[in-house]
């Protein structure tokens, strides 16, 4: 099969080594790739807001199947105009991916179908005085959400009234997040331990991924800012076989019947976030593709054929036997630039890649390639990745932290802490 795989970041590397090794692959290409990507296929660079050229280049080399990797093309239909022209796509459309892309959109769909999540209120930006007034008689804290993507920092956790009305001034007034924060979410605020799942499925059939724990605050024991996530481990044991159960039939399936029966069938990853809660699991957020950094901790759990996975849900009827489970643990810390999630420099060079990790992989993301030099390049430079072949978290962190430590550049900052709630 020749492959393409849309996307940059640490999730692609760790989907292109996951795709390059499947016998099924013969060619993959990224678009556009990163350094990490390059040694494992063919990078290809267009732009991935450039979907015009995507078509050109998928139709000319007959590419077999598309994988869209991040959520913006994915939201502005690039897997609809694949489809319109007969190539395979992994990834939903344009409809579906409102899941993500429209939180008001996603909390109405699980109202409806009743679909454990925190109850909530939607308000535009014409109904300030009312959203207010809403604020005014809930309990605290409570969460302000800006309904359209904003680069993972349209969420606002409101202790007391004070910095709900501050939230809301964010979005309607200073419209710090453009139109994402037009329309608002205020939900109830959950407590227990956060955990993410991914669906792949066909639009009707499903299987689950083990579950995974992202973390998501820039230091250890959960302080400071939300990032695009600093690490991750799976699986974790805060989801147990009976919850998985009770994710599929209360909440993923339910999901799924939900968007095919608007006529908007979901074919790809559906990313649930949840909260465990006492009261059982409940959504958090859904996303329309494979999370970052869960991925990479993922896929070394996955024994089989990944490509066939992908290929059947993407071709209308999943194999569900075409992967499984293969008993292990798998620890990502990510390697980020000094002052990330705010200002930060670029262009040092990484140092240390050359050694050859045993039972690690090191994926790139924010990272460039300069005169034979790897540079940094991003906020979150590297995914730092363990596996072990047992169940074995406590094992699997020690391998990651030990690969990590043989790696530097000027600034590198990572949590200390990752894996360490399975314990
Ligand atoms: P989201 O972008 O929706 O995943 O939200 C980012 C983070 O905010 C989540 O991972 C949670 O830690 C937190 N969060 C979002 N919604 C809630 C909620 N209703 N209750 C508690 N925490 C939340
Ligand atoms: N790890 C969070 C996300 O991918 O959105």
């Amino acid at each position: 099969m020749k492959i393409v795989l849309i996307g940059s970041g640490g999730r692609e590397h760790a989907l292109a080594v996951k795709i390059a090794e499947c016998n099924a692959t013969e060619k993959l290409y990224v678009i556009p790739g990163n350094s990490g990507t390059k040694q494992v296929g063919e990078n290809v660079q267009i732009n991935q807001d450039d979907h015009d050229l995507i078509i050109k280049f998928c139709m000319e080399q007959k590419i077999d199947l598309v994988v869209i990797g991040p959520e913006k093309p994915l939201i502005d239909g690039l897997a609809d105009k694949l489809r319109n022209e007969g190539i395979k796509v992994f990834g939903p459309s344009k409809s579906a991916a409102r899941i993500e892309g429209e939180k008001s959109f996603a909390k109405k769909l699980m109202k409806e179908s009743k679909i454990p999540t925190a109850a909530f209120e939607v308000f535009d930006k014409d109904n300030y005085d009312a959203a207010i007034k809403y604020l005014h008689k809930i309990n605290y804290p409570t969460v302000i959400k800006a309904d359209g993507i904003a680069a993972g920092k349209g969420v606002m956790i409101a202790e007391v009234f004070d910095d709900a009305k501050e939230a809301l001034r964010e979005c309607f007034i200073n419209c710090s997040f453009g139109s994402a924060g037009d329309k608002i979410v205020i939900e109830e605020f959950m407590t227990g331990q956060e955990a993410s799942i991914f669906a792949i499925t066909d639009g009707i059939d499903f299987i689950l991924l083990p579950a995974a724990q992202d973390h998501k605050r820039i230091f250890d024991n959960d302080k400071g800012k939300n990032t695009g996530g600093m690490g991750a481990y799976a699986p974790t044991p805060f989801v147990n076989d009976t919850d998985l159960k009770i994710v599929a039939k209360e909440i993923i399936g339910p999901t799924l019947n939900a968007l095919r029966e608007k006529g908007m069938p979901f074919v790809g990853c559906l990313y649930c976030g949840l909260m465990m809660t006492s009261a059982g699991p409940k959504v958090v957020e859904f996303n329309c593709r494979f999370g970052d950094p869960e991925t990479q901790v993922i896929l070394p759990l996955l024994d089989g054929n990944f490509v066939e996975l992908l290929y059947s849900a993407a071709s209308g009827k999943i194999n569900k036997d075409a992967i499984k489970y293969n008993g292990g643990a798998s620890v990502c810390v990510v390697a980020a630039s000094g002052g990330y999630p705010d200002k930060f420099e670029k262009g040092f060079v990484i140092n240390g890649l050359e050694n050859v990790f045993p039972n690690a992989n090191v994926y790139h993301a924010g990272t460039k390639e300069l005169d034979g030099k790897i540079l940094t390049n991003g906020g979150r430079v590297l995914s730092i990745t363990s596996f072990t072949e047992k169940k074995n978290v406590i094992e699997a962190k020690r391998i990651a932290y030990e690969a990590l430590s043989k790696i530097n550049f000027e600034g590198m900052h990572y949590r200390k802490d990752i894996s360490d709630k399975a314990f």
